[in-house]
């Protein structure tokens, strides 16, 4: 199965929110296959659709290489039409996206959360999660949303990132 492309920053799809799922069918399940692919053939955790360009409001994650959380809660997981229902306290935790490949800053987030969904089956879910795990889904919610992790972060950093990335592009292209 080819693995599919990850966009990445400034890519201006990224900021695009994503559409309800109205249909589980063959064709939902075969991108989370490919999804699942291209997650595990990157070093991240989770993948949310339109970061592949998808703008079907899903997202997968596997935690398996985390020794943070429980078993029960490392996954894969398949979070379809999700909702936070409840946040709980806050925390602030260096962060990393796959769209914005190499750069890590601390994120505030929910410490725990509640969130409401559907799997892969189309059948209701309903989890309760905190720490690492927590704060996955909501960067994955982000994303649906067409929010990224640089729009959680102070407006003096986010000038820090995009001078650095703008620089690093002018570099790039001199070559
Ligand atoms: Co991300």
């Amino acid at each position: 199965m080819p693995l599919l492309e990850i966009l990445k920053y400034p890519e201006t799809r990224l900021s695009e929110p994503s559409l309800s799922v109205t249909e589980i069918d063959g064709d939902l399940q075969q991108q989370i296959d490919r999804m699942m692919g291209t997650l595990y053939a990157s070093d991240g955790l989770g993948l949310a659709a339109p970061q592949v360009g998808d703008l079907r409001a899903f997202f997968i994650y596997d935690l398996s290489p985390s020794e943070e959380v429980a078993q029960k809660e490392k996954g894969p997981v398949v979070l379809i039409n999700p909702e936070i229902i409840e946040m709980e306290g806050s925390k602030v935790e260096d962060e990393g996206c796959l769209s914005i490949p190499g750069y890590f800053e601390k994120v505030k987030r929910a410490y725990r959360i509640q969130v409401k969904g559907l799997d892969r089956e189309g059948k209701e879910l309903r989890i309760e999660r905190e720490g690492l795990c927590a704060r996955l889904i909501q960067h994955e919610i982000d994303h649906l949303n067409g929010v990224l992790m640089l729009s959680r972060i102070s407006s003096l950093k986010r000038g820090m990132f995009i001078r650095k990335f703008k620089k690093q592009k002018r570099k790039a292209t001199s070559k």
